[in-house]
C-alpha cells in the first residue's frame, strides 16, 4: 500500500539504508524498539512510512496495549492525512483497536472528514464481497480466541479455495489443513500464555505467500518457560524460543498439537516461521530444498543442536511481547 506522501522528517531508527521507511513485520521490531524505548516519547508519525502493512500495525497495537498496562506510559501517533490511507487504516480495524488499547491520536481531527467514510464504504463493499470473515482484518485476541479461530476456519473454507483456484474438497485444501492447525496453535498460545494479543492475515489477492501474524503482550517465551521442567533451562530469549519450539516434542500431550508439530506443517508448505520474543529473533525458513532436506534429517529426533543449526538466530533490542509471522507458499505459486 503506498502513501501519497513523500518521506519527510525524522528517521527514528536511523537504520533505513534504502530511503523509504516501511512499517511492516520485518521492520517493526527495529522501528518500534527504537521509538518506544521509554515512558515519555515523541508521537510516532505514521505519515513517515511509505508502507503501513497490517502485520506491522498488529505489532504496534500489541506494543500500545503493553504500554497502557504500565503506569502512565502513553502511546501517541500522528495519523497521515490522506483520506485513502485513513480509510484503509479504519477498515483494517487499526484505528478502533488502537484507541481501545489506550493509544492516543494527536491529530484525531484528520478523521473528521466525510471523504474517508465514502472511501471506507467502497472498501467495505469490496472486502465484504469476500465476506465479513475475510481474514484481512486485524483482530484482538483475548477471551474471544475461539471466535478468532472460527474466522480462520471460515477463511479457509470459503475463500482459500477460490484464491488457489481449486475445489473446496480438493486434495490441495485437505493438504492446507496443517497450516490452519499451525495458525490455531499460535492463536491459542496467545490465550494460554500471554492473555491478550492481535492477529492479522495477509492473504493478498495473487500474492504467492499467505502470511499470518500474531503479536501478544505477554512476558515472552523466556518467562513462560522459566517455571517449566525443561531439560535445558534457557537463559536467553533466543534459547527460550528454540526451547519453546521443541517443548511439545519432549512433553507430548494428547489433544495438544503444539508448535513442534506445527513445524512439520510448515515444511509441507515451504513455509517460514519468524518469532520475535524479548530480544530474541528466531527464523526457520523452509522455502528452499536444501533447508527442507536438513529439516527432514533431524525432525524425528528433535535434536536441539539440529534445530539451532537450522534456524537463523539474532539478538536485537528488546521489545515487549511476542511477535510471530507465519508464511506459507501457496501451491499455486509452487508451479
Ligand atoms: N505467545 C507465547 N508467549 C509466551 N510463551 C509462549 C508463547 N507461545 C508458546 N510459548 C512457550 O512455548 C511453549 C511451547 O508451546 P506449545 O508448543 O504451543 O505448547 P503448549 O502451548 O501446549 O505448552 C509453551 O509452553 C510456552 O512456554
Ligand atoms: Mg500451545
Amino acid at each position: 500500500m503506498n502513501h501519497a506522501y513523500a518521506r519527510t522528517g525524522r528517521d527514528d531508527s536511523g537504520q533505513f539504508a534504502s530511503g523509504a521507511p516501511k512499517l511492516n513485520w520485518e521492520s517493526a521490531g527495529r522501528v518500534l524498539a527504537s521509538h518506544f524505548a521509554d515512558r515519555h516519547v515523541e508521537p510516532l508519525d505514521l505519515s513517515e512510512f511509505t508502507v503501513l502493512s497490517p502485520d506491522g500495525l498488529t505489532w504496534l497495537l500489541a506494543l500500545t496495549a503493553w504500554r497502557a498496562r504500565q503506569e502512565n506510559w502513553a502511546t501517541e501517533i500522528h495519523l497521515p492525512r490522506d483520506p485513502r490511507t485513513l480509510a484503509y487504516l479504519r477498515e483494517l480495524g487499526f484505528v478502533d483497536l488502537y484507541q481501545l488499547s489506550g493509544g492516543l491520536i494527536v491529530n484525531e481531527f484528520v478523521l473528521w472528514n466525510s471523504e474517508i467514510d465514502r472511501i471506507e464504504d467502497r472498501l467495505r463493499r469490496k472486502f465484504e464481497s469476500a465476506g465479513r470473515n475475510s481474514p484481512r482484518f486485524i483482530q484482538r485476541v483475548g477471551s474471544n480466541w475461539q471466535n478468532v479461530i472460527g474466522g480462520v476456519h471460515a477463511y479457509f473454507m470459503e475463500y482459500f479455495p477460490g484464491r488457489l483456484g481449486v475445489d473446496a474438497l480438493s486434495d490441495v485444501m485437505w493438504d492446507s489443513r496443517p497450516f490452519q492447525y499451525a495458525v490455531e496453535e499460535i492463536i491459542m498460545n496467545v490465550a494460554v500464555h500471554a492473555g491478550v494479543g492481535f492477529a492479522c492475515y495477509r492473504p493478498w489477492r495473487n500474492h504467492p505467500v499467505l502470511r499470518f501474524s500474531c503479536s501478544d503482550v505477554g512476558g515472552g517465551f523466556l518467562a513462560t518457560l522459566r517455571h517449566k521442567a525443561v531439560a535445558r533451562q534457557p537463559k536467553t530469549d533466543v534459547a527460550a524460543i528454540l526451547e519453546g519450539l521443541l517443548y511439545r516434542h519432549y512433553a507430548p500431550e494428547s489433544g495438544v498439537i503444539g508448535l513442534y508439530n506445527a513445524l512439520e506443517f510448515l515444511r509441507s508448505f515451504r513455509g517460514r516461521l519468524q518469532i520475535h520474543s524479548g530480544s530474541g529473533v528466531v527464523e526457520l525458513d523452509l522455502r528452499s530444498q536444501a533447508h527442507q532436506k536438513q529439516f527432514d534429517e533431524g525432525y524425528a529426533s528433535g535434536d536441539p543442536a539440529w534445530l539451532r543449526k537450522l534456524c537463523q538466530l539474532r539478538t536485537v533490542p528488546a521489545v515487549a511481547g511476542t511477535h510471530i509471522a507465519l508464511d506459507l507458499t501457496t501451491p499455486r505459486a509452487a508451479h
